[in-house]
């Protein structure tokens, strides 16, 4: 009986994979114009990932099971070879057991299709395992100087290979977990009708005012006129200095003033020379905007939401219990698997501690003495002082910071009504950041200034523009902030939003200790190595 490829016909059964088998001997019509394309005589078969084989435990013998996949390891016997066979699909691997004759080129590495009975095996390692009685070796492998091996390989290690990287099982696993994340949070925001945008990466401002955009010039520019400097940029390709976003706030901000609440969840890049375990210089950001929204508890609302239903839609799901346990592969690389555990059950409970940044410098100072940096009040939050008002309000929950001083934060948020409005110096403005234990922060927000004359009276302040005339005319001064002011003369309704650094959450949640190694590409401070 040869196995055949399955139309979209597939008879309806108890069990699609019994009725996918009991196809197989039926030659399609377009199995027969895949065999006339192949020299070999076994056409491509539409398999099932070996994640939902290893689950299929038939009493029975099944024949003419087709597998796809990469040979992990193959311990040799006289007559017959155990190969490790896996896909990315699951952490544990199929055993294959292949007569020693069918074996040639069955190497580490290779990638094959391999066809045969699964049946139940005898082996304690595995409820089932597959007989096998023909080998494709559809991408050879040449196991010698094949790098990823099955022994445990440190991270410094795989961060030099990262396009043989994601191969390994824990990275095809954080890989999965990253999909199983952007299902969730798509269907939670579709749920709650939320527009999914695509704001540009290309920007003409420095959205943060933080001076950390990356430059964009043709490499063609750079090499005829290697000195040029800004007094040149009229003659550069957009006429003007053009940067990576570093955010997308504010055109998401535009974008809500068309079709309501929106989100997105877009690369972004950040110049920071911050060689820490919480940098990236690529990273993904979601931001959500809303719009009609006056209160900030109620952006803060949706953020905490949102990682409630994540968090309550993974946590029983095949990827995260994989991610809860502890194989030798993993070495000591992941936090342990009761601290991830914790992580997971303080994101789905109710009521996150909301506290003032006011209040947390007093919560800090008293206890001063075991701080490296003395809090004080107008002076950022260290990641000591995040780390500790996490651990001590939050204890497993996250906890929103709210109304830090205006002075510290970036220029489109909108002050706290009634402070300090005598003195400059001690006005906050209506944010929050979002903290949780070892990796502070994981998320920003802000009310956003929506009215014209005061917004221009702050990026006056602030030196972004050099009198509230300025925007008006057609001029900017390079700032390109003109068309975000002028969303303020029509139509701007009371907003706001946050941004959350996806790869900060998903290595929070999967005990990974970087988001180096969170990011199959990663770049950071000195290294983009493919
Ligand atoms: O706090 P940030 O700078 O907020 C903004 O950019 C707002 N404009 C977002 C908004 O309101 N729409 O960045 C948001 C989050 C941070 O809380 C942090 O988790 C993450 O982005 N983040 C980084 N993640 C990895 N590497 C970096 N270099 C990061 N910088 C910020
Ligand atoms: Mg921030």
């Amino acid at each position: 009986m040869r196995p055949s490829v399955l139309g979209s016909a597939m008879r309806p059964s108890a069990s699609p994979l019994v009725s996918r088998i009991s196809l197989l001997s039926r030659p399609s019509h377009s199995s027969r114009r895949c065999l006339s394309h192949q020299a070999t005589a076994t056409p491509v078969q539409p398999t099932r990932p070996i994640s939902q084989l290893l689950k299929w435990k038939p009493d029975e013998k099944v024949n003419d099971v087709v597998v796809h996949g990469y040979v992990r390891s193959v311990r040799g016997m006289k007559a017959w070879r155990f190969v490790s066979l896996g896909d990315g699909s699951s952490l544990d691997p199929l055993q294959a057991v292949v007569e020693s004759g069918l074996a040639e080129g069955l190497t580490v590495g290779a990638a094959v299709r391999l066809t045969g009975s699964w049946v139940a095996s005898p082996g304690a390692a595995q409820s089932h395992e597959l007989q096998v009685r023909e080998v494709k070796v559809l991408g050879p492998s040449d196991a010698k100087t094949f790098p990823i091996q099955k022994k445990y390989q440190t991270p410094e290690y795989l961060r030099t290979m990262p396009h043989l990287r994601p191969r390994t099982p824990l990275n095809a696993l954080l890989l999965r977990l990253r999909s199983e994340a952007v299902t969730s949070l798509t269907q939670f925001f579709a749920h709650q009708s939320f527009v999914q945008t695509h704001p540009p990466i290309i920007t003409s401002s420095d959205c943060e005012g933080a001076g950390e955009v990356f430059t964009l010039n043709p490499a063609s520019e750079a090499a005829e006129q290697p000195d040029k400097g800004n007094a040149d940029a009229q003659n550069s390709f957009f006429r003007s200095n053009k940067y990576l976003t570093v955010s997308t706030q504010l055109h998401l901000e535009a974008l809500a003033q068309s079709v309501g609440s929106v989100w997105t969840l877009s690369p972004v890049f950040r110049a920071e020379q911050s060689d820490t375990s919480r940098h990236l210089s690529e990273f993904y950001m979601l931001e959500a905007e809303v719009s009609f929204v006056d209160d900030m508890n109620s952006v803060m609302d949706l953020a905490e939401n949102m990682l409630r239903q994540l968090s309550t839609d993974l946590y029983q799901s095949d990827t995260v219990k994989s991610l809860l346990t502890r194989t030798p592969h993993f070495g000591q690389d992941l936090a342990p698997a009761d601290e991830v555990s914790r992580r997971w059950e303080g994101l789905m409970q109710p009521n996150w501690p909301r506290i003032t940044y006011t209040e947390a410098i007093d919560i800090l100072k008293q206890h001063e003495d075991r701080f490296e940096h003395k809090p004080v009040w107008g002076a950022g939050l260290q990641s000591e002082h995040e780390k500790f008002i996490a651990l001590a309000v939050g204890k497993d929950r996250p906890v929103f910071v709210t109304e830090y001083p205006r002075d510290i934060k970036a220029f489109y948020m909108r002050p706290t009504q009634g402070s300090g409005s005598e003195d400059f110096s001690r006005v906050t403005v209506d944010c929050f950041d979002l903290l949780v234990p070892e990796l502070c922060e994981i998320a920003g927000g802000s009310m956003r200034e929506h009215q014209l004359e005061p917004l221009l009276d702050i990026m006056t302040r602030q030196g972004i523009i050099k009198s509230p005339s300025e925007t008006a005319s057609e001029n900017d001064s390079g700032n390109g902030l003109q068309w975000y002011a002028d969303l303020r003369r029509w139509g701007c309704p009371p907003h706001g939003g946050f941004g959350l650094g996806f790869d900060r959450l998903l290595s929070y949640l999967s005990g990974v200790q970087t988001v180096r190694d969170i990011v199959s590409f990663p770049r950071w401070y000195g290294r983009c190595d493919c």
